[in-house]
């Protein structure tokens, strides 16, 4: 029988990732994209497989509750896979009341419509929440983020994200309501908005701009490629056990100051420009309140339970991630138009 299956956020870096993933490997899947379109979604990143029968998109904003459970009635979702959301921690630090509304009200507006229209019987059905390893909080220089350790989220993004994660266990411990969670490190690949370090300093290398690293540069993530980011969900959401939580992440540890330096090696082989060219760019800025020191993730429980993998290495990932830009300039000169430039003068030089 066919399934529907509504994914928010999808218009988004990573959810975009994970829509192309099950349009393409399911074609008995009804995908719907249900996103709002804000400053981070984007249709062109979905325009490979706009036209394809089983996609469909649909505008909705999830703060908005009405309008979510009406379209969770029109639809009629066997399963959710929940990617929207605010999702940059220094947006957060300027406005936290949005990250309250769509990452926690949206989230639960989301968790009720579905307990609605599943009315008590959810056999079959199912809750994928997408979230985060920040928050775990941070890492001193060792340790890994297990499933068991305490949440302790300090910027007001990370904090909304704790908030919808245990709304989505509550429901599942009040309700029976079925959830799964996955909490990802941080992703890196094609169509990452260029607010985020990795896409930033490649859009501004390309445009001979400073690259602006916060305090010292020795604080620490710990990167995926986004694809094998939705290769994991596709996982956990068909196979993770009901009411559990999944670590995603690649065991792959980089210092912000060496990734911006092998990022700055590798477009200057690419561009072929003598080496040192893109480094002269390196600025160090005033750092980020409340900054995280290091986030690294034990995946070993979705590596055992359900043999995940990452399928490609950190120097693949990211020799296809600067590819991709080089190849698609004009997405980011279109992304980085408008709002971006308010943003970033705020950010940068306000
Ligand atoms: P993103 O900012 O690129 O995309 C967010 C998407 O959500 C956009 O398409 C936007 O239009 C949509 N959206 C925002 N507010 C909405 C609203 N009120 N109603 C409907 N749609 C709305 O984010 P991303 O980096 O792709 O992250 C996706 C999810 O994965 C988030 O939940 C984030 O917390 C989580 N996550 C991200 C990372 C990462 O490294 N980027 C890592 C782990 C987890
Ligand atoms: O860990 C998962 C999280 O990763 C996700 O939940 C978030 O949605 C995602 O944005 C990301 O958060 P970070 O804050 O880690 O990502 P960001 O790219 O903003 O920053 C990465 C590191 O680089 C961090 O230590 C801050 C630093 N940085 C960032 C920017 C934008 C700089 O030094 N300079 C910058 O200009």
């Amino acid at each position: 029988m066919k399934k529907t299956i509504i994914i928010t956020g999808g218009a988004g870096f990573i959810g975009s990732h994970v829509v192309r993933e099950f349009v393409l490997k399911y074609p008995g899947y009804h995908i719907v994209n249900l996103d709002a379109l804000t400053y981070a979604g984007n249709l062109a990143n979905l325009k490979d497989i706009e036209n394809l029968t089983n996609y469909t998109f649909v505008k909705v904003d999830i703060t908005d509750a009405e309008k979510v459970l009406s379209t969770f009635r029109e639809y009629q979702p066997d399963g959710v896979i929940h990617l929207a959301a605010e999702s940059h921690v220094d947006r957060s630090i300027a406005d936290p009341l949005a990250f309250v509304m769509t990452n926690v009200i949206g989230t639960v507006n989301l968790l009720n419509a579905a307990k609605i229209i599943w009315e008590g019987n959810f056999e079959g059905k199912r809750f994928h929440h997408v979230s985060t390893d920040e928050v775990y909080g941070t890492l001193g220089e060792t340790g890994l983020f297990t499933e068991e350790t305490s949440y302790d989220p300090h910027s007001p993004y990370s904090a909304s994200k704790a908030s919808s994660d245990h709304f989505v266990r509550a429901y599942h411990d009040t309700y029976d309501f079925p959830v799964v969670l996955t909490n990802c490190s941080n992703n890196y690949g094609p169509n990452h908005f260029p607010e985020k370090l990795i896409p930033l300093c490649i859009h501004n290398i390309l445009n001979n701009r400073p690259l602006p690293i916060y305090g010292d540069g020795k604080f620490t993530r710990d990167w995926l490629f986004v694809i094998d980011h939705a290769k994991a969900i596709d996982l956990v959401f068909h196979d993770g056990k009901l009411g559990e939580s999944y670590n995603v992440g690649g065991f792959n540890e980089w210092q912000n100051i060496d990734l911006v330096n092998e990022l700055c090696k590798q477009v200057d082989e690419k561009l072929k420009r003598p080496q040192g060219t893109a480094a002269k760019l390196i600025t160090f800025v005033k750092d980020r309140p409340g900054h995280d020191f290091r986030y690294a993730i034990d995946a070993s429980k979705i590596n055992k339970e359900l043999g995940y993998q990452p399928s490609v290495t950190f120097e693949e990932g990211l020799s296809k991630t600067i590819d991709w830009y080089l190849s698609n300039q004009d997405w980011l000169d279109q992304v980085a138009s408008g709002e971006y430039q308010n943003y970033y003068q705020k950010q940068y030089q306000g």
